[in-house]
């Protein structure tokens, strides 16, 4: 397909020597010689603009910011006849992908406008792969290099096209099971069948029964009619569980004997009937605890367990965060619509320290809230102000490495809990569950004062 470009200026002869430059090399083009009708025809659909910096009506720093606004994906070239580096910083400010001061050379507009659409086509091939990824998710969808992560993916994978059907998912609330579930499915050859999920706990036990298979008319008081549950309607497809730990012991044997009979009946039915779905179960407990406790049967907890895929919490995937936030902080600038250069350092260092107790969702609501609220086109430390309040008070200390003494390992939880306290002693000791005496003595007896003082400034 034949790109489009528009070129923006009020001088006719430069119009004219861009249009025919371009067409031959196989562009199509439009023009407007006034701010009002580059925004009428940038409405058309283009794929680069071409932008006098100063034109008759409006400026051409306002029109570059409505185009922007518009789409964000359209690069455009300002062109500008007293280029000053103020002008640049300007109008790369404002989102211009490239900033040509006039006489320009028509060799190098050229050059520029071929790299701006290969830059563009790439951008939204990748936006495009990623979307697909999200939707219906292949496995690629699961964004993550480190260690724990690839082996996670490489595991779904195999576990995908394997004909061995029943696979349990698990990991803390927020490391993405949901996610993992539906690229399961996505990279299966039941891809093209239904995907659908049920929470287990949040349906009384009953209506679990009735919704997972069906039930036959007047198999109990409201049953009018006959219907089928999801165990048919997934048939070719996959059936997701989340939180199979709660489902009730008698549901459980039931589906059990789903598992490996590959038939069920329909609440008050008598045919058996084939169940030809995968089921992938979810679950944030552990299981082989529930198992101990009596909640969960054994049986079927070894039946699910034979493929188990374990999410790592989000603070044991080093590197991922940073791929993580870059991946939402792009994901939310496009859905907003509000075009975002990055995450500064300081942010990035932030969002590296903290320790994700809700895992990537925790992530992603920073993400989405950031990007929401700032009022830059980078998103710095600020914007991330209000993750500093959530956890300190709970999280654990550090302990030393193993073979410390406990002398040692008393002035380092002591350090630590001055240093959270900003030098507070009082506060320092409520983290220790200490009085403000006993915090005292100790503080003394290693000679912390330096500490609380560093703290303090
Ligand atoms: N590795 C990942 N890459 C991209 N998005 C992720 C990843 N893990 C989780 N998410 C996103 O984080 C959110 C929470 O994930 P979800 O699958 O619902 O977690 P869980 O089911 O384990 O509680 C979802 O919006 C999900 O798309
Ligand atoms: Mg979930």
């Amino acid at each position: 397909m034949t790109a489009t470009i528009l070129v923006v200026d009020d001088e006719r002869l430069i119009r004219w020597s861009l249009r025919e430059r371009l067409q031959d090399e196989g562009y199509s083009v439009l023009e407007a010689e006034t701010g009002a009708k580059a925004i009428e025809q940038f409405g058309r659909g283009v794929d680069l603009v071409l932008l006098d910096y100063r034109l008759p009506d409006i400026d051409g720093l306002a029109v570059l910011e409505r185009l922007q606004a518009e789409d964000p994906d359209v690069p455009v070239i300002m062109l500008t006849a007293h280029s000053s580096v103020n002008h640049a910083v300007d109008a790369m400010r404002r989102g211009a992908y490239h900033y040509a001061g006039k006489p320009f050379s028509l060799d190098e507009v050229s050059m520029t406008v071929s790299k701006a659409l290969e830059t563009t086509r790439l951008r939204r091939q990748l936006r495009a792969l990623r979307r697909a990824a999200g939707d219906h998710t292949s496995v690629e969808g699961i964004v993550g290099d480190s260690p724990a992560m690839q082996e996670v993916k490489s595991l779904l994978a195999r576990i995908a096209t394997s004909p061995a059907s029943t696979v349990l998912i698990t990991g803390e609330s927020g490391t993405g099971k949901d996610l993992a579930a539906r690229a399961l499915h996505g990279a299966s050859d039941r891809a093209s069948g239904p995907f659908l999920n049920i929470t287990c706990s949040a349906l009384a036990e009953n209506l679990l029964e009735s919704e997972l298979f069906g039930h036959e008319r007047g198999a109990f008081t409201d049953a009018k009619t006959r219907k089928q549950g999801l165990f048919e309607h997934a048939s070719g497809g996959t059936i997701f569980l989340d939180e199979i730990g709660e489902m009730a012991p008698a549901l459980q044997a039931k589906l059990l004997r789903v598992l490996e009979s590959k038939t069920f009946r329909r609440v008050g039915g008598s045919v058996d009937i084939r169940a030809d779905v995968r089921v992938v179960a979810a679950t944030n407990v552990d299981l082989r605890e529930a198992v101990r406790a009596g909640k969960f049967r054994e049986d079927l907890y070894y039946r699910l367990a034979v493929l188990t895929v374990h999410l790592p919490p989000l603070r044991e995937r080093a590197g991922d965060v940073e791929l993580l936030a870059h991946f939402f902080a792009e994901r939310f600038s496009s859905e907003f619509k509000k075009p975002l250069k990055g995450i500064s350092t300081p942010a990035m260092q932030r969002l590296r320290l903290h320790p994700w107790p809700g895992n990537v969702r925790e992530l992603r609501n920073a993400l989405e809230r950031a990007v929401l609220l700032c009022d830059s086109d980078r998103l710095d430390s600020r914007d991330f102000e209000f993750l500093s309040t959530t956890t300190v008070e709970h999280d654990t200390f550090r302990l030393p490495a193993s073979g410390i003494d406990f002398r040692e390992l008393e002035r380092s939880l002591v350090i630590q809990a001055l240093e959270r306290a900003r030098g507070n002693q009082t506060r320092a000791a409520a983290l220790l569950g200490m009085n403000r005496d006993q915090m005292r003595y100790r503080v003394e007896k290693f000679a912390l004062s330096e500490v609380r003082r560093k703290a303090a400034l």
